[in-house]
């Protein structure tokens, strides 16, 4: 039987088996899905010892997602251009496909799940690595009126704007100026302080009126930038859950051909 698994760097508490799991249940399939916890340097022979293995499909976070998309043998357009994949597929051939399903996952949390109507939004993007890239495209794809990438140093930022090549809409600055930007009325935490256990120390006045703040992150990662965002006034402030299990099931309709229900688990997760 096929096998799955999700590979990272810790891995211990991922969500992952639970999700696919339960939406495997949705369909009467008992879904084989573990977690696979490999150093950055025994991850490529853990990836191919996997799929030799019955493995057909895998997730990869954190450090993984740079390294899973340098061994596929081929990639999807998201995984091009955020540069990351969280996801392989072993293809009939036996080839290996990344793909990366942040950006739509996070897209699809907003607007279906959160109700938000990305088009009336000047979107500020904390952070400007993997996590940031796997988003910045879905995020105007979708619609957001502006987006302005600010990163702790400032060539990431700049190389994200000019791999996008829309000037009119997209502009950097610096990490530095934060307090004299103006405001906003989306802002993403896509940098990892929070998964590091750092705070961001940010202004308060980068809240707009009604603003809606959203952490990539989840869970004890996503706690210190969400407190500041109510504390600074948003109207709302979410974690990443619900992105999560948007990726995921972007996965698992890839790799099982059924569309799960993603909000009764959603739910579940919530407890
Ligand atoms: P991920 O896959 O989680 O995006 P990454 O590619 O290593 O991980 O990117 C981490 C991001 O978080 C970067 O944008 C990083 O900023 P730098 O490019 O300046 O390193 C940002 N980051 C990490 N710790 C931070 C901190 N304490 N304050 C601000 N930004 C931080």
């Amino acid at each position: 039987d096929r096998r799955y698994a999700v590979f990272g760097h810790p891995i211990g508490h991922s969500l992952s088996p639970r999700i696919h799991e339960a939406f495997g249940r949705q369909f009467g399939l008992a879904v084989d899905y573990r977690t696979i916890d490999a150093a950055p340097a025994d991850f490529p022979e853990a990836v191919h010892a996997f799929f030799a293995d019955r493995g057909h499909g895998a997730n990869v976070t954190l450090p993984h997602k740079a390294a899973a998309l340098a061994l596929a043998d081929t990639a999807s357009e998201a995984a091009h251009r955020a540069g990351t994949a969280n996801v392989l597929t072993r293809l009939e051939d036996g080839r290996l496909a990344a793909h990366n399903t942040d950006g739509a996952g996070l897209v699809r949390d907003l607007v279906d799940r959160h109700r938000v109507d990305l088009r009336g939004h000047d979107a500020l993007l904390l952070g400007a690595g993997g996590a940031a890239r796997g988003v910045a495209w879905s995020l105007l794809d979708a619609g957001v009126q502006s987006l302005t990438i600010v990163n702790r140093s400032s060539a990431p930022a700049d190389a994200l704007a000019d791999a996008i090549g829309e000037p009119a809409r997209v502009h950097t600055r610096y990490w530095e100026d934060l307090a004299d930007i103006g405001s906003y009325n989306l802002i993403l935490n896509a940098t990892s302080a929070g998964v590091l256990g750092k705070s961001l120390e940010l202004p308060t006045a980068l809240v707009g009126a009604r603003a809606l703040c959203y952490d990539l992150s989840y869970g004890t990662a996503a706690i210190a930038f969400l407190a500041w965002a109510k504390s600074a006034g948003a109207l709302f402030a979410f974690d990443g859950l619900g992105m999560l299990v948007e990726t995921a099931a972007d996965a698992f309709e890839l790799w099982h051909g059924h569309r799960p229900d993603t909000d009764p688990v959603y739910a579940m997760l919530r407890g």
